[in-house]
């Protein structure tokens, strides 16, 4: 497996690759890779005949006061994982290779979908996403991203993205990867305290009480959201930020009732680490 450090490096890899007529497959990642990384690796090793992971922890998509410094790197770890899930390429550029001075271009998407949910409290974030996964597709050269569910509104703001600007690459969605405890797996995970951690499984409890109502026929907006704040409040430490029911990939808000396909999503502070999960469902 390569490693390179450069967008200029990337690109002339990318090319030969295209020339070969090989088709790429990109999974971007800010590293610390878990098996939740490793399912989109393996994936686009199966899709494609180059896979590249890139390594980067994004500083145009931390707001002020936020994990920037503290994210967690370990960039050896990551090249063993990576190459192991199958990847032919890591790409580990430095801040200032993806920023240089005078760097003065933003790609943002500019509609409610970037403002609601995660938005609220993140309000520069997603266009520090949509700019630098713009960047790394141009410098890919890739037929294909691998994007885990997770992040299911940075799901359908890069979606939003490719779609608006012509970009011609494919959005691969994949599956959530869950702990034997059923916590969505996150390299934030790790900032949680032993109790903390105990305790952060009732995200997904409560979606599943959530699935399991609305299997049963349940239909209703304010009867889904009590169950799944009753659920929650079973956590001493645990502080719903958000629960939101929205159709997907528009991110409307549903009205009174579900139907289509409902993304319900979750933000629950422990302390000071904030973690996400949810469901997407098709009525
Ligand atoms: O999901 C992430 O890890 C990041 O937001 C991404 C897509 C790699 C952009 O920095």
């Amino acid at each position: 497996m390569k490693i390179i450090n450069t967008p200029k490096e990337l690109s002339a890899y990318a090319k030969a690759q295209k020339d070969a007529g090989k088709s790429i497959g990109l999974v971007p990642t800010m590293g610390y890779l878990h098996d939740g990384h490793a399912s989109l690796i393996k994936k686009s090793a199966s899709e494609n005949d180059v896979t590249i992971v890139s390594v980067f922890v994004n500083p145009t998509q931390f707001g002020a006061g936020e994990d920037l410094d503290s994210y967690p790197r370990d960039i050896e770890h990551d090249c063993t994982a990576a190459e192991a899930a199958g990847a032919n390429v890591v790409f580990h550029p430095e801040p200032g290779d993806m920023y240089p001075a005078g760097y003065g271009t933003y790609v943002s998407v500019d509609s409610d979908m970037t403002k609601v949910l995660c938005g609220r409290s993140r309000p520069t974030h997603f266009r520090g996403v949509t700019t630098v996964v713009a960047k790394l597709f141009n410098i890919s050269a890739a037929d294909r991203a691998y994007f885990g569910q997770k992040d299911a509104q940075q799901l359908a703001v890069i979606m939003r993205m490719v779609s608006d600007l012509n970009m011609g690459i494919e959005i691969i969605p994949c599956p959530i990867v869950r702990e034997p405890d059923g916590l969505a797996m996150s390299s934030r995970n790790t900032y949680l305290s032993p109790g903390e951690r105990t305790q952060a499984p009732v995200l997904s409890r409560s979606l599943s009480a959530a699935k399991k109502l609305i299997d049963a026929g349940e239909r209703d907006v304010k009867t889904l959201r009590d169950e799944i704040s009753r659920i929650i409040s079973c956590a001493p430490d645990a502080d719903a930020e958000y629960i939101e029911f929205r159709s997907f990939p528009s991110l409307d808000e549903c009205g009174g009732r579900i139907s289509g396909k409902v993304l319900i999503a979750l933000a629950v502070r422990f302390g000071k680490t904030r973690l996400i999960d949810n469901i997407i469902v098709n009525i």
